[in-house]
């Protein structure tokens, strides 16, 4: 497989605004879109992403973990601390739009891995970060949509930029 980079779907598409499918059947198919997505995220430099952005509305997420990227599929965030942390987020469908975003300093994960076993997993920080962005992504929410107003009216000509783009292409 040399070429395995997927087409990254771009702000607005609508694609990005719908509620993902659940994963009936961990096989080879599934394996493979995984292994297909890490690959794009490390070539567009990501340290996650969603099915969704690569055209499949599935539940199904690649974060980087401590031990490199993984992928996850119908991931569940079981529980959140009621901490939180304020950190800048970007996105391989909003490209060079970064903004801070408030989420949950820790989460608790329940998910099935490629190999179809059931895990539950803590995370903490930056793959807290990433678990809540990329499980938004399942759920048709962009960080953007995050965002307080002030700090969205700031992007809104990028956001504008990215609509004259897409309905160009
Ligand atoms: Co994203």
């Amino acid at each position: 497989m040399k070429n395995a980079k997927l087409k990254i779907r771009k702000y607005p598409d609508q694609i990005l605004k719908k509620k993902c499918e659940e994963v009936k059947e961990v096989n080879e198919e599934i394996k493979k879109l995984i292994f297909y997505m890490i690959d794009t995220m490390k070539k567009s430099d990501g340290v996650g992403i969603s099915a969704p952005q690569v055209g499949i509305s599935q539940r199904i997420i690649i974060v980087t973990t401590e031990n490199g990227p993984k992928g996850f599929i119908n991931p569940k965030i079981m529980e959140k601390s009621k901490i939180t942390e304020v950190g800048q987020e970007g996105c391989l469908s909003l490209p060079g739009i970064f903004l801070n975003i408030k989420r949950a300093k820790e989460v608790k994960i329940e998910a099935v891995e490629d190999s179809g076993k059931k895990i539950y997993l803590k995370a903490q920080g930056l793959i807290a970060r990433i678990f809540q962005h990329e499980i938004d992504h399942l759920d048709g929410v962009l960080f953007v949509g995050r965002a307080d107003f002030w700090q969205r009216l700031k992007i809104k000509n990028k956001l504008k930029n990215l609509e004259n783009q897409f309905s160009k292409s």
